[in-house]
C-alpha cells in the first residue's frame, strides 16, 4: 500500500492508497421498488472531504430506513431524502472496510485501518464518511459482522438504555428482526429478565441471543397472558397501544417503535403523533424516539461486542450485484437478524 499519488489513480487533497478512477456501485435515478429503480453502474469513485476517510466497503448491511430511502415511502421522508428524486443517488449507510483515503485534518484513522461505521453509498465497492463515523473493527467479528452494526444496533441501545436496567421485566416484540436480534442481546447483557416474541422459526435463535423466556405469537397473544412487563419494545404494532399497555406492570412503560396509522403519505408518522400525545398523559407511553446515530453509542457497542456480550446476528448475505434482492428479503418483514451486502475486492472481480 502507497501513499503516494500515482498517474491514472483518484487525486484528493489528502493522502491515499493505489485506487481506481471508477468503481462499480447500485445507482438509483428515482423512487420506487428495489427491483425496479436498482441498477449496477460504473461511477467515479469518491473523493474524502477534509474530515473524512474513503473506505474500500467488504460488506454493507442493510436497515429499515435504507429502504424508506429508495422506495421514498412514505412520502413525508422525501423532505429529507430528495423531494422529486433521491438526493443521493447510491443507497446504503452501515458499513465495514479498509481504509483507503484519509482527509487532510483526519488524525484518528490511517490508511489501511479496518473499520466499522456509517458512511453515504455503501452499496459500492468505496465509499466515503466522516471520520468521527467510524471505528476500529473488533477483531472478534467478520466484516459482515461488522457491517451488521450500524443504525440497528445503535437505535436498539438508545431505546434500551436506561430502561432494560438490572432486574426488569422487558419484553420485546419482534425480537428476531434486524434491530429486535439486538434488543434482546443489549437487554439481557444490562441484566434484564428478557422475554422476547417472534415465530415459530426464530424461537431457537432468539433463545441463544439470551432471551430468557420466548413467545411464539402463533401459538400465544402476549397480551393476553398474566405476565406483567416493566418495558416492552414494540417492533410490530400488531396489537393497539392500550392493549399492548394492558401487560405493563403499575411503573411500566410502553415505547413503540412501529405503527402504520399514518398510511403510504405518513407512514410510521401517525403513531409517533399518536404517541407523542398520549405521552403527555401517561407515563406509560414513552414519548417517540428520534434517533441519529452517534460516535459514543458505537464505541459502547463496540466495547459489549469485545466482551462478547453482543454478537451481530447475520442472515442471508448477498453479492453487490443481487442487492435488489437483498433488499426484498428485508422488505419481506421476515429477515433473521440483519441483511448483509458483500463486496468483492475490485481487482477480483469477473
Ligand atoms: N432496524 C433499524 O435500524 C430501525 C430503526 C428505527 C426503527 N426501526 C423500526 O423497528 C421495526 C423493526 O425493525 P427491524 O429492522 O427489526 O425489522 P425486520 O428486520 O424486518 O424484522 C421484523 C421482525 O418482526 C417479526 N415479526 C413479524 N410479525 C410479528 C408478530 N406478529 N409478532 C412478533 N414478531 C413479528 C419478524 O419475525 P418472524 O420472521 O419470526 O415473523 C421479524 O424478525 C420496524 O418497524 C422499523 O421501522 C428499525
Amino acid at each position: 500500500m502507497t501513499t503516494t499519488p500515482t498517474p491514472g489513480t483518484t487525486a484528493n487533497a489528502g493522502r491515499h492508497a493505489i485506487m481506481p478512477k471508477t468503481m462499480l456501485a447500485i445507482v438509483q435515478d428515482e423512487y420506487g421498488p428495489a427491483g425496479d429503480v436498482l441498477g449496477l453502474e460504473e461511477v467515479p469513485v469518491p473523493v474524502p472531504g477534509v474530515d473524512e476517510v474513503v473506505v474500500r466497503v467488504h460488506a454493507a448491511s442493510i436497515h429499515v430506513g435504507d429502504l424508506v430511502a429508495i422506495e421514498g415511502d412514505p412520502i413525508i421522508a422525501r423532505f429529507a431524502t430528495g423531494l422529486r428524486k433521491p438526493k443521493t443517488p447510491v443507497p446504503g449507510t452501515d458499513v465495514a472496510g479498509t481504509v483507503v483515503a484519509v482527509g487532510e485534518t483526519v488524525t484518528r484513522l490511517r490508511i489501511g485501518d479496518e473499520v466499522f461505521g456509517w458512511c453515504t453509498g455503501a452499496f459500492a465497492e468505496y465509499a466515503s464518511g466522516a471520520e468521527d463515523h467510524f471505528l476500529p473493527k473488533p477483531a472478534n467479528l467478520t466484516f459482515e459482522q461488522a457491517a451488521a452494526v450500524g443504525v440497528s444496533a445503535t437505535t436498539a441501545l438508545q431505546l434500551l438504555r436506561d430502561r432494560a436496567v438490572f432486574g426488569a421485566e422487558v419484553l420485546i416484540n419482534g425480537a428476531s428482526g434486524g434491530l429486535g436480534s439486538y434488543a434482546v442481546q443489549i437487554a439481557a447483557a444490562f441484566g434484564a429478565e428478557v422475554t422476547a416474541v417472534c415465530g415459530p422459526g426464530n424461537v431457537e435463535t432468539v433463545r441463544s441471543l439470551g432471551a430468557d423466556h420466548v413467545i411464539d405469537y402463533t401459538k400465544e397473544d402476549f397480551t393476553l397472558g398474566g405476565q406483567r412487563y416493566d418495558f416492552i419494545l414494540d417492533n410490530v404494532a400488531n396489537h393497539s397501544l392500550a392493549r399492548t399497555r394492558s401487560v405493563l406492570t403499575e411503573r411500566g412503560v410502553l415505547q413503540s417503535n412501529n405503527g402504520t396509522s399514518g398510511g403510504r403519505l405518513f407512514g410510521t408518522l401517525g403513531t409517533v403523533i399518536k404517541t407523542a400525545v398520549i405521552s403527555k398523559f401517561t407515563g406509560r407511553q414513552a414519548p417517540p424516539s428520534i434517533k441519529f446515530t452517534n460516535r459514543q453509542d458505537l464505541l459502547v457497542l463496540k466495547d459489549l461486542i469485545e466482551d462478547g456480550r453482543v454478537t451481530p446476528l447475520v442472515d442471508l448475505t448477498f453479492p453487490l450485484p443481487q442487492a435488489a434482492d437483498a433488499l426484498a428479503h428485508v422488505r419481506s418483514g421476515h429477515a433473521r437478524g440483519t441483511v448483509v451486502i458483500t463486496v468483492l475486492e475490485p481487482g477480483t472481480r469477473p
